[in-house]
């Protein structure tokens, strides 16, 4: 239940230590001061990104400093601001630029962030449908704008890996609805696989068709192009199996941060490897992102990829879910609860 008070002090779960294990727990936290730059947001809604159940965990390499709070996803309403761009009671939505890593993030009911990062709640949407979007969102949009420079929805299937999870769920949305022949690579096509069909995706695979495909440097030639949210060695076969002039992304390591592969799919069939970089990405990227998002989906879709909504307390208990790849699509958190 919130404690949000005029004077600012609020509740938030914060991290106090880095050990693997229950290090989160929800504390009443002092008003947060805005510095040059920065606006102050009364948070609505967050979520429960993979980065933020690693911290959560007590798992290194998300927080840089402890205590801090978790949650790369904010979005809120502008407290007491008297920059022209961002008026009080602006609604906004935050992706990564920090938050969670950084500095102090948004799994609390006001977080701190820098304004350059900020973009405006589309006209329409509500807070909790963003915050549904979120990083995973926002970095399927950066996904699917990287690909779509070079292949068009004419030229052939597109591959999506890691495709129940959040950043994959989008991306088959995100692309079936631009036209594309989406294929759909998960480990969980019995559970899984009306859902990803549901959402756009023409075919459902087995993720072992890539996981374990005999590491031949040069496959036969299927994907026009891809999103790929996993690494390793699906990456490597991705990249194997993709065709002459071809696109993949690549955003994630749900397998592994290997890559174990050769130099051959570029040089024999011209293929791009686009790295993406949800937490850096500049102002004028995160605008286009959301764009797209915004013109894209739809209310309907995105409560399909993220149908529950929790509170601060049960973001906590959710995290060994999320790392143990239990929990599909995207869970929402309204930090009010
Ligand atoms: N670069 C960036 O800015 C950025 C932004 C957001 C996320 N990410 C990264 O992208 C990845 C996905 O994020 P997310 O939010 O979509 O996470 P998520 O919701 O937890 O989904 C990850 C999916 O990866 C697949 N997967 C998990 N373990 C696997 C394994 N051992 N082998 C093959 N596939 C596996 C699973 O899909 P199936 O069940 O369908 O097999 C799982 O649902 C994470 O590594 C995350 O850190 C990066």
């Amino acid at each position: 239940m919130s404690t949000r008070t005029d004077s600012g002090s609020h509740r938030a779960i914060v991290v106090r230590s880095a050990h693997d294990g229950a290090v989160a727990a929800i504390e009443q936290r002092e008003a947060p001061q805005a510095g040059l730059g920065e606006l102050v947001l009364d948070v609505q809604h967050s979520s429960v990104n993979f980065k933020d159940a690693l911290a959560m965990s007590g798992r290194p390499g998300v927080l840089r400093s402890h205590p801090m709070v978790p949650g790369i996803d904010a979005v809120g309403t502008v407290v007491n601001s008297d920059d022209p761009h961002w008026p009080s009671g602006q609604t906004v939505i935050l992706n990564g630029a920090g938050i969670g890593e950084r500095a102090d993030g948004g799994l609390a009911e006001r977080v701190v962030v820098p304004a350059d990062s900020a973009v405006r709640l589309p006209s329409g949407w509500s807070t909790r449908s963003a915050a549904a979007v979120g990083t995973a969102g926002f970095t399927a949009a950066l996904s699917v704008l990287a690909l779509r420079r070079d292949v068009s929805a004419d030229a052939g299937d597109v591959l999506v890996t890691g495709a129940a999870g959040g950043v994959g769920s989008f991306a088959i949305r995100l692309l079936s609805s631009l036209g594309y022949r989406v294929v759909a690579s998960t480990g969980r096509p019995d559970d899984q696989g009306d859902r990803l069909r549901e959402l756009g995706a023409a075919d459902v695979i087995h993720r072992g068709e890539l996981s374990d495909s005999g590491g031949k440097p040069m496959q036969k030639a299927r994907w026009a192009g891809a999103v790929d949210s996993v690494g390793s060695t699906t990456l490597v076969s991705v990249l194997a199996q993709t065709s002459y002039g071809g696109v993949v992304t690549a955003c994630g390591l749900a397998q592994g941060p290997d890559l174990p592969g050769t130099v051959l799919p570029f040089i024999l069939r011209g293929v791009s490897l686009l790295g993406i970089n949800s937490v850096d990405a500049p102002h004028e990227k995160r605008a286009e992102a959301w764009q797209l998002i915004a013109d894209t989906l739809d209310e309907a879709a995105v409560t399909s990829i993220a149908p529950q909504t929790i509170g601060l307390e049960e973001a906590i208990g959710l995290a060994p879910d999320v790392l143990a790849g239990k929990v599909a699509g995207r869970v929402v958190v309204d930090v009010a609860r």
